[in-house]
């Protein structure tokens, strides 16, 4: 498939590398939320990504993460849910041109990238929210894995995302398909990256229409 018209992505210079959630389900200080898992991906704490000099890695809060990070926590903030990070053993080009060109080809030919972090308590969970940046105009191919690996029969998917443009593109479509047992949330947060640092008032509100 030929890319092209790819919206222009962010550019910033990352600071220090968060090492939060590498892997394991973290506890929230808040709410209840016992089976609530908010599952992401962030580039940013994939293996070899390297965010003190990465350009591909946002700096939010004074730290060096994902957006989609950020929306993670938002999300345990009022949900009180488990972070799970999405981690794989590709490494990622830290120089934002590469990443683009990266993702392109791994898109192309249908990858699977291999998961380095799993959830090991799934039957706790009854409701995952899933984050993922919008990355040509679909889920990074890591999504695919994840979805791959967890059969979500009988639980509720709720999607969010951060895009410079495209918004969900068809991914929860996608996600419906990946996921035929599971009840998915049509109604995902959807935010720009512009916009995602102010975003935590949306994140509630929208949290609180469905019911959180
Ligand atoms: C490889 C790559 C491809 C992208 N493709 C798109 C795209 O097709 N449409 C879009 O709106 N944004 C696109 N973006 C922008 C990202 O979706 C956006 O910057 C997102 O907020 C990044 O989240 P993160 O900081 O958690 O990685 C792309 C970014 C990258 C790095």
């Amino acid at each position: 498939m030929h890319k092209e018209g790819l919206p222009s992505v962010r550019r910033a210079a990352g600071a220090e590398q968060d090492s939060g959630t590498a892997g394991d389900a973290q506890d929230a200080d808040g709410g209840d939320g016992s089976n609530i898992l908010i599952a992401y991906f962030a580039v940013a704490e994939n293996s070899a990504v390297d965010a003190v000099s990465s350009a591909s890695v946002t700096t939010a809060d004074g730290e060096a993460k994902g957006l989609v990070r950020v929306l993670a926590e938002d999300i345990q903030q009022v949900t009180g849910g488990d972070l799970f990070s999405i981690q794989t053993s590709v490494e990622y080009p830290g120089d934002i041109n590469e990443l683009i060109d990266y993702a392109a080809e791994e898109q192309d030919e249908e990858a699977r990238p291999e998961l380095t972090s799993h959830i090991e308590n799934l039957d706790d969970y009854d409701i995952i929210f899933v984050g993922y940046p919008n990355w040509w105009y679909d889920m990074p191919m890591v999504m695919y894995s994840f979805f791959e690996e967890y059969d979500f029969a009988g639980k509720t998917i709720i999607p969010f995302n951060s895009h410079n443009g495209s918004r969900f593109s068809s991914t929860i479509e996608t996600i419906q398909e990946l996921e035929p047992g599971a009840e998915v949330v049509t109604d995902g947060f959807t935010v720009n990256q512009s916009s995602v640092t102010e975003a935590a008032a949306d994140v509630e509100e929208w949290l609180h229409g469905l019911g959180y």
